[in-house]
């Protein structure tokens, strides 16, 4: 058979080829260990030089031609199931996702971004304490000296003693407050520190402003000029920026902490109005946290010099900050697991638009 023959034979094969499998078939064919023209070149052998020459220069061509007419096709037959796909594979980008969307976030999980959004704003970074704690910590390092009164202000959860542990570290209680991550969060720190804490606490009461499991928000700032002028001025800023109120009016009365002297509540403004209640200027107050000077006692526990330390504190309820900014009138509905409450209240995990940034 003659170059030319050969050629127009193959050629016709390779553009029948309408798949890559039967493309690969045909390249066997031709330039395979057995192919045709792989066959001709093995024959070149048994020919006088001259007609060898001429012979294998065109079985070169001819190969050359062959591999490059099977590349053209193999690219031509991709593109060709590459635009099939694109034709068959529509995906419509406007159409609603599909199952709907599920879920909502909850308003406790929202209130702790806009609290961990706007203090760290202010400088204070995010520390954690765990939910079992010790006596010393909840309490004694905290200024509640074993007997005092004011202990018995928290319906502590006390859990059996922990034998692996000695003293004070082995009485083991459910966190009453965030107030103990203090003490945590200051052993190994070098003033100035600005730290909050977010978390649960746990206290033994229930009812419609009460559940056993709650969450709190505890703040310290330590250095050595700190006093109660900075102490009103950083948290009239947080709960004008909390509640979005420019002009939001706040008042703080004297209270009693263990660990914070002077001790204060802060109230901020609001008016009450056929049983409703909007905050604001107003002819009224809302209590929305305490706050004081941290105790020198507390800051002697602190491993530092209350001569030449000192600083504020305040802790607060989530609950009850995310009760009064999105009207939510019983606080034991957080923790009923009730999806439709949480469809209700809960916020949309995508768009956000309450989102403190
Ligand atoms: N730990 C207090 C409580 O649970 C709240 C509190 C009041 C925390 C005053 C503070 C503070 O840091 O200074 O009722």
């Amino acid at each position: 058979m003659n170059t030319a023959d050969l050629k127009q034979e193959i050629t016709s094969l390779i553009e029948g080829a309408n798949d890559m499998a039967s493309l690969e078939e045909v390249r066997v064919t031709a330039l395979g260990k057995k192919g045709k023209i792989t066959g001709m070149m093995k024959n070149l052998g048994q020919m006088d030089p001259e007609q060898r020459k001429t012979a294998g220069q065109e079985l070169n061509i001819l190969k050359t031609e062959i591999a490059s007419l099977i590349e053209s096709q193999a690219k031509m037959l991709k593109k060709q199931a590459l635009d099939e796909r694109l034709a068959t594979e529509k995906l419509d980008m406007t159409l609603t996702p599909r199952p709907e969307m599920q879920g909502k976030v909850h308003p406790i999980s929202q209130t702790m971004e806009e609290l961990v959004t706007i203090f760290g704003e202010m400088g204070f970074s995010l520390q954690e304490g765990p939910d079992i704690e010790d006596d010393y910590h909840n309490f004694s390092a905290l200024n509640f000296p074993v007997g005092h009164p004011a202990r018995e202000m928290h319906d502590t959860f006390y859990l059996p003693d922990d034998p692996s542990e000695t003293g004070e570290a082995a009485k083991k209680v459910l966190r009453t407050h965030t107030s103990s991550v203090q003490i945590r969060s200051m052993a190994n720190a070098k003033p100035p520190v600005k730290m909050i804490c977010m978390g649960r606490t746990y206290r033994s009461d229930y009812d419609i402003t009460h559940t056993p499991m709650f969450h709190q928000c505890e703040g310290l700032m330590i250095d050595k000029e700190t006093h109660m002028g900075h102490l009103k001025g950083c948290l009239m800023d947080f709960v004008r920026r909390f509640f979005e109120i420019d002009d939001l009016p706040t008042q703080f009365r004297p209270s009693f902490f263990p660990f914070t002297e002077p001790s204060a509540e802060m109230d901020i403004g609001c008016s009450r109005k056929d049983g409703g209640l909007k905050i604001g200027a107003g002819d009224s107050w809302l209590e929305v946290l305490g706050c004081g000077m941290v105790h020198p006692n507390v800051i002697k526990n602190f491993g530092l010099d209350p001569d030449e330390y000192q600083g504020f504190a305040f802790g607060m309820g989530i609950e009850r900050l995310a009760m009064l900014k999105y009207g939510i009138p019983d606080l034991r509905t957080f923790f009923e697991g009730d999806t439709r409450w949480l469809d209700h209240y809960g916020f949309d995990a995508m768009a956000r638009p309450n989102r403190a940034y």
